[in-house]
């Protein structure tokens, strides 16, 4: 069983070290392990370019990024190996490191695994024999903690945008954990408490990939959500009949007050559509084939709508 870390913070400071002290925890479970610092990786941003859906979709490939001159390769092949996953990151305005959101961006549809896993079945069905097909490892099963370490209060989004990493590869997220009030390099030494967390956290992602997927338990702060224990609901009054939305999973609910306390309701018929759940993946595929990837019937006509927005300004950009 191999479990890597992934730290998105300063050289030996807060977020590395509760990695560390994770991993520690990790191999008394008998783990073996490994730590990337995003840092010491050069990652380009998504372009947009949907080449990798398109390979998936269409020719049944990799589905593999067409970015080559940077360390994507390198990591998506140490994600592939690993089993579990240790995930660090500094709070930077509320939020997780970008560097962390580049990767999240790269790694997202391309490795989607419903996508990854219509694109190996259209593959058997076609009998395509050249080329790569999706990677084996995509559909191991995974489990992962994720760790968010602030100076302040200012977290709202840290780890729900954390989770949103662990999404497209259905990694089963075992434990959560927010280090509030800790700003200076290294300061989490003096936190007795989130160090002995989160080694707890890290041995709990060992021992979980010791059962089947569906035995897993999640020991963080359960949270609103009850599929993905997200505490960042929306309300989203345009929709009358769920007027709540969870910001993780996308599941729609209503917000109840029950013995003084909110809580955030789903229907069972509606539980399905979950992204954590492979049923709400498979949804969300269907839905980009049926709606955002349809040609539209007037195609034709792109290049002569686009004229006027292509003749309009020139890019203001520095000198090189
Ligand atoms: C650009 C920037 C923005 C920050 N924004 C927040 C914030 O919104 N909330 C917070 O709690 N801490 C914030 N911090 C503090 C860091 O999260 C904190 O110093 C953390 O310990 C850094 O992790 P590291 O030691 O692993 O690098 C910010 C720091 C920087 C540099």
């Amino acid at each position: 069983m191999k479990i890597l870390g992934i730290s998105c913070g300063r050289k030996m400071s807060n977020s590395e070290i509760l990695v560390k002290e994770a991993l520690m925890g990790a191999e008394e479970a008998g783990a073996e392990v490994e730590l990337i610092r995003l840092h010491d990786l050069t990652l380009k941003p998504c372009t947009g370019c949907n080449a990798c859906v398109i390979n998936l979709f269409e020719k049944c490939g990799a589905g593999e990024c067409v970015i080559k001159d940077d360390d994507f390769a390198f990591i998506d092949e140490k994600i592939m190996e690993c089993d579990g996953l240790i995930i660090g990151s500094p709070i930077y305005e509320k939020s997780p490191s970008g560097l962390l959101k580049i990767l999240n961006d790269r790694m997202g549809p391309s490795h989607d695994v419903a996508f990854r896993m219509i694109a190996k079945q259209m593959r058997e069905e076609r009998g395509i024999t050249t080329g790569k097909g999706p990677d084996e490892r995509s559909f191991k099963t995974r489990a992962a903690s994720l760790i968010a370490v602030g100076g302040s209060e200012w977290d709202n989004l840290a780890l729900p945008m954390m989770h949103l990493f662990a999404l497209s590869l259905q990694i089963n997220v075992v434990d959560k954990m927010l280090v509030n009030w800790v700003g200076l390099p290294g300061a989490i030494v003096f936190k007795e408490d989130a160090l002995a967390k989160a080694r707890k956290s890290g041995k709990h992602v060992a021992e979980s990939l010791k059962k089947p997927a569906e035995q897993m338990e999640f020991i963080g702060e359960q949270g609103l959500c009850p599929i993905c224990h997200s505490k960042l609901v929306e309300v989203r009054e345009d929709n009358k009949n769920f007027p709540a939305i969870c910001g993780i999973c996308g599941v729609r609910g209503t917000l109840n007050m029950v013995d003084n306390k909110v809580t955030f309701t789903i229907a069972d018929e509606d539980r399905a559509h979950s992204h954590v759940l492979l049923s709400g993946k498979f949804g969300h595929a269907a839905e980009l084939k049926e709606v955002s990837l349809k040609p539209n019937p007037k195609i034709n006509e792109l290049p002569e709508r686009l004229a006027k927005y292509r003749s309009y300004l020139t890019y203001s950009k520095p000198e090189r």
